[in-house]
């Protein structure tokens, strides 16, 4: 088993990669940025992800060269087949992405869904993180407000995958519609305005689920004093701990625990 493996987290905007010590729950390095290929099609994402792996292989530290990789998607991943995609080329939907990136990338690679990866790491080394570097007992959920609305449910720190609760139906529209930091912006909502939007679906969400934390994550997060405070709810709501490289450390956790691929 390696202990640091490259994470890499595909957004609709810009592809976020580190190298990511698992033990510590932290990358080694800079948490890096590229833009996210237009159309962001498997092909031309594997390339982008291809020269990244290379450049940071190259670099002093780098992982063992048979190190799994791990990316994490906007899509439901499902034993590393897609079964959606959003904001991202639909020719990923049915694609066994764990399959076709480890033969373009020369190198194991372990998929898994953003919000699970960003929920992963938050409930083990971030902001749900218990006493003794443990995820904290009980009900976790994790939310990201970004060009969508990604969910991850932890439960006594085990994932429960592929929630897809961005996609709940309030008041006649996906919630992502709604309250995701994309539809704020479209729609021109000042903060108190937004918040109310995300009272209305995270109480909805904490009379579904009864959690004991509720975690924000998301870009949107540098602001969180502007429309946190303003939640009235009965679960504890805190901002995202490891903030923008939340989904770098849960894919690359993803790939340090998983099995390697069959075949
Ligand atoms: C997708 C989820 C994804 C979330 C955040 C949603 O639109 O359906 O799979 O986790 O956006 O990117």
């Amino acid at each position: 088993m390696h202990r640091h493996h490259i994470g890499i987290d595909v957004g609709s905007a810009s592809i976020t990669y580190a190298v990511v010590d698992t033990a510590a729950g932290r990358p080694t390095g800079p948490v890096r940025k590229v833009p996210t290929p237009d159309p962001a099609s498997p092909v031309a994402v594997a390339e982008v992800l291809w020269a990244l792996v290379e450049a940071l292989s190259a670099e002093p530290r780098a992982p063992h060269p048979e190190a799994s990789v791990g990316v994490a998607l906007p899509a439901i991943i499902r034993h590393g087949v897609a079964r959606s995609a959003a904001h991202i080329d639909d020719a990923w939907i049915g694609l066994d992405v764990g399959r076709f990136l480890t033969d373009r990338l020369g190198r194991a690679v372990h998929v898994i869904n953003d919000a699970d990866a960003a929920g992963l790491a938050e409930a083990h080394y971030g902001a749900g993180r218990g006493e003794a570097g443990r995820a904290v007992t009980g009900t976790v959920l994790v939310i990201t407000l970004g060009a969508g609305i990604g969910s991850a449910l932890i439960v006594d720190g085990r994932l429960v995958p592929n929630l897809e609760l961005g996609h709940l139906e309030i008041d006649g529209a996906a919630a992502e519609v709604l309250a995701s930091a994309a539809a704020r912006e479209r729609q021109g909502l000042d903060w108190p305005a937004y918040a109310e939007r995300l009272q209305r679906y995270l109480s909805h969400l904490e009379f579904l689920f009864s959690p004991d934390l509720i975690v924000v994550g998301g870009g949107i997060c540098v602001d969180h004093e502007q429309f946190l405070p303003r939640l009235r709810l009965g679960t504890p709501v805190v901002p995202a701990g490891l903030r923008d490289a939340a989904g770098v450390i849960g894919a690359a956790r993803h790939a340090y625990l998983a099995l390697p691929p069959l075949g």
